[in-house]
This record gives C-alpha cells, structure tokens and sequence, in this order.
C-alpha cells in the first residue's frame, strides 16, 4: 500500500510548489506534491510563460526572416509560416520541461498524486482523482501552491474559440485575420505581439491611461510607440462595454477616451485583464484558513496561514504573480519548516514583458519615489550608443538607473531594450547586497556587451556617462 503519512504535503506543482517539495527533500522532509492536471509544472510551465516564450522567439525570428535579415546580407527568396510546427516545437519544449519535474521528483524521493488536493482538515488532505476515486493522506505540515486562473469579464464569458484566455491564445491552429485584446498589460502585450508577428492585425483595448501597470511610465510610452510601430493599435482609457460573440465574428463595444462609444469587430477576443487567486474547493474551511475578500490565502511574513502547519505561496496569495516569486516562496517555505531561515527579499522582484524589445524592471519607479516623498538621482543610457546593440540590429530602448540623492543606493533600475529580461539581473544582485550606482558603474562589463548600457546609466546618475 502506498505510503499517506509526509511531513509535508504541497497542493499544486507549478513552479511555486515543484521548486519548495525539491527544496523541502533536499532538506530531509518527506514530501508528497498533489497536482490535479495530467502534467506537472502548473501555469507556467504548460499554459503561460514557457509556452509563451517558444512562441515569442519563433515569431520573432519569422518577423526577422521576412524583414531584417536582408539587411545583414542574409537573403532568402521565400519566407512561409508553418504554424503546426511551430506550436509543435512549442509542445516540445513544454514536454522536455514538464518531463524534467518527473524526473526531479524520482530523483528527490518526492512522491506525486495525481488528482485535486483539498483539505479535510488541517493535518489531512483529501485527493479525488479523475475517476472519482478518494485517498486521504496526512501530513505534518501543509504547503497551499494552487496559482491563479484567468479572470473573466461578466460580459465576455469565454468560450474557448472566439472568446479566448491566454490558455487558447498559446494554441490557435490559424492566424486570425483580427484580433482584439482586452487588456493592455503583461499577457496582452506579450501574446498580442506573437500574432502581430505572425500576421494578424491586432488591437488593443486598455481600460487605464497607460499599458504595463506601473511600470516606469517613460518607457512604457516608448514601448507602446515601438509596438504600434511594428503594428499593433492601440486604443487606451476605452472602457469596454460589451462582446457580442454571437455571429462568426466577435464585437467589441466600448466608450472611447473621448467618451464616444464605439465598436470594433475581429475573429477572436482575447481577454487579458488579470488573474485571481486559485482559492476555491481547496477545502479552505474544513482547516478553518482565512482568505481575504479577493479571495487569496491570508499569510504572514514567514508565509504562514492562520493554521499554524498551514503555508500558502504564490499566485493564490497577495503579491505579484510571477513564477520567480512563488520560487522564492517555496524555498523560504521549506526552510522555516525545516530550519526557520526561509526569507523572500520582496523589494527585489524583477519584473519583465517579454516583448521586443523587452521591458524590465526591479525596484522603485521615479513615480513610486516621488509619491514617497525620495530623493533621489536619476542616469539613463540609450541602447542606440551600445556597439552590441548595433551589432545586434536592435538599438530601441534605454537603461534608467534610480539612486538614493544621499547615500546612492540604487532604488531601481529599469530597462527597455533587447534581452532587458537577462540583462536587469545585474540589478537585481546589486540591490540584494545593497549597492550604490557607483558600485555599477565601476564593476567590470565585459566589452562589447549590452550590459554596458546599464553601467553607463550607473555613470549618468553622477553624469559621467561617455556620451556619444
Ligand atoms: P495585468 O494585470 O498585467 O494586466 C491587465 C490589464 O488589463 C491592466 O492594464 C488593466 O488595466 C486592464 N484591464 C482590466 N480590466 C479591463 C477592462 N475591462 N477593459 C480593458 N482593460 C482592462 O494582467 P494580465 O496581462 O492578464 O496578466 C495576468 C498575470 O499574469 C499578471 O499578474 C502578470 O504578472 C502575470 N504574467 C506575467 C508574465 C511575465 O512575467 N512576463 C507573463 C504573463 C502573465
């Protein structure tokens, strides 16, 4: 019979939950992680950022068959799209990576179920496979890592082919002539940029006066000028009013900036204007855990419910939802259980849109500092100066170092410009250990490189930048 008793079980393997069970088994815990989908690897791997990221390279190379590689003297006589095999090698890649948990499981002892985890009480969890057959296992300690699920717009319920989520968007089998997109933020500009790419006409419709949130307000307006540049139109402060799905095309009803109502009409509306907390028939009140009114697990510093052997990680508690932080998360989780050392640095997050080029960020914008009352100095560095860019083909962007006006701690750095999404590590390490635009701008930057762009905006804060 196979074993119920764990130390400690996680519900749900994404990255949140598969990175703290390896952390809590390196650590000796005898750990069981429940998932209720056939593959391990939750959102991230299988429907948002993996995927995602297959298809944002392979439709950029398709834009750069068709328009920039004559110009490196690189000519091709004809350039087709083949969209099967591009989603093809998309489900590859989604495969090696969700296989890759299996095996680090095996190789960590973790023992994996196969079924929908909820709690029965606040050592017990309950796991109802497809079929519908129950086992109760318990466990000393419990890790809730049960993510997000698209948020629906009452008017636009989805429907799976004409009203779509990301999940769909990852896997149309033709490019749609037209496209809208509700949601001017992470997924809609990402997944947006893929069909643009590969041909559709794109527009999208935010309800705000800026896309990408509260991303550093400058270049996130010069994002949104390449991007329209490539093609996608945008059309901000439109309030949607409502999607009618009914006929073989969609439309899209909306009050306009100007207050004028208007209406767009496309083959498919992808809906992308959030996600919510994956809270519900987790059996949140057979434990007596709390949630709060959005909905997400309520925890405290060490990321504990108000269960004591009850921790809640990720996308299903407050904070941003992104794979990296749920990582943290999971290990820090592991370690309190295991030792009381777990810690998560929150003011050094880095967040990215993988558009191209890529915005960014880690840390304060000027926005947040100035509402704060910092002081603080500002460097930015264009990427049109760098000889990597150059060689690259791809100089759009700029790098803006943010330091404190006394002491020069960086506050936070933000990049738009190729491979941001690689290149703002460097700040992130640099805020970890708390060091000033100084300590940027005389490390050592290997020449030529992109990350030279960010140590001349550390200069500029002390306006030292080799201007060019
Ligand atoms: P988001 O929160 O990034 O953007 C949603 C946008 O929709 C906002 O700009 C909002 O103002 C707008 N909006 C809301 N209601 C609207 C309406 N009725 N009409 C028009 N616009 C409306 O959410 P998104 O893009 O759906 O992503 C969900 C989550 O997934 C985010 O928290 C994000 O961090 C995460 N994610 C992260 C990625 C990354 O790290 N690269 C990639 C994809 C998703």
């Amino acid at each position: 019979m196979a074993e119920v008793n764990f130390d400690l079980i996680v519900i749900g393997s994404g990255p949140g939950g598969y990175i703290g069970a390896i952390r809590a088994a390196q650590l000796g815990l005898k750990t069981a992680v429940i998932e209720k989908d056939k593959t391990l690897g939750g959102t991230c791997l299988n429907v948002g950022c993996i995927p995602s990221k297959a298809l944002l390279e392979s439709s950029e190379h398709y834009v750069q068959a068709q328009h920039e590689l004559a110009d490196h003297g690189v000519k091709l006589s004809k350039v087709e799209l083949d969209l099967a095999t591009m989603l093809g090698r998309k489900e590859k890649i989604v495969k090696s990576l969700t296989d890759g948990i299996k095996y680090l499981f095996n190789k960590n002892k973790i023992t994996s179920f196969e079924g929908t985890g909820s709690l029965k009480s606040a050592t017990e969890v309950e796991v109802k496979s497809a079929t519908g057959e129950t086992q109760v296992l318990k466990a000393k300690y419990i890790m809730l890592a049960t993510g997000s699920v698209p948020i629906e717009l009452p008017f636009a319920k989805f429907d799976g082919k004409k009203i779509i989520s990301s999940t769909e968007a990852l896997s149309l089998k033709e490019v749609p002539k037209k496209m809208i997109v509700i949601g001017g933020g992470v997924i809609g500009l990402e997944l947006g940029s893929v069909w643009q790419r590969l041909g559709s006409q794109v527009t999208v419709i935010e309800a705000t006066s800026k896309l990408c949130g509260s991303m550093d307000a400058g270049l996130t307006k010069q994002l949104q000028k390449i991007l329209a540049k490539q093609g996608i139109e945008f059309l901000l402060d439109t309030k949607v009013q409502s999607v009618d799905a009914s006929s073989n095309q969609v439309k899209v009803s909306f009050e306009g900036a100007d207050k004028k109502a208007g209406e767009i009409i496309g083959d498919i509306c992808l809906v992308a204007v959030g996600r919510k907390a994956y809270s519900n028939g987790l059996g949140l009140e057979n434990a007596k855990v709390e949630k709060d009114e959005r909905g997400r697990i309520k925890v405290d510093a060490h990321l504990k419910t108000n269960i004591p052997n009850i921790y809640a990680i990720g996308d299903v508690i407050a904070g941003p939802m992104l794979a990296h932080k749920a990582e943290e998360e999971g290990v820090a989780v592991a370690e309190n259980i295991a030792n009381g050392g777990g810690h998560v640095n929150y003011e050094t997050v880095p967040g990215v849109v993988y558009t191209w080029p890529e915005l960014a960020s880690v840390g304060k914008t000027e926005e947040e500092l100035k509402t704060a009352g910092v002081a603080y100095k500002a460097g930015s560095f264009p990427f049109s100066a760098n000889g990597r860019a150059k060689a690259l083909g791809s100089t759009e962007g700029q790098v803006k170092v943010l330091a404190d006006a006394k002491s020069d701690r960086i506050l936070g750095v933000h990049i738009l410009g190729p491979r941001a999404s690689d290149i703002i590590s460097e700040a992130v390490i640099a805020m970890e250990f708390g060091g000033s635009s100084e300590d940027l701008a005389r490390s050592f930057h290997a020449h030529p490189t992109l990350s030279e762009v960010i140590r001349e905006a550390a200069l500029a804060v002390d306006k030292r930048a080799r201007e060019m």
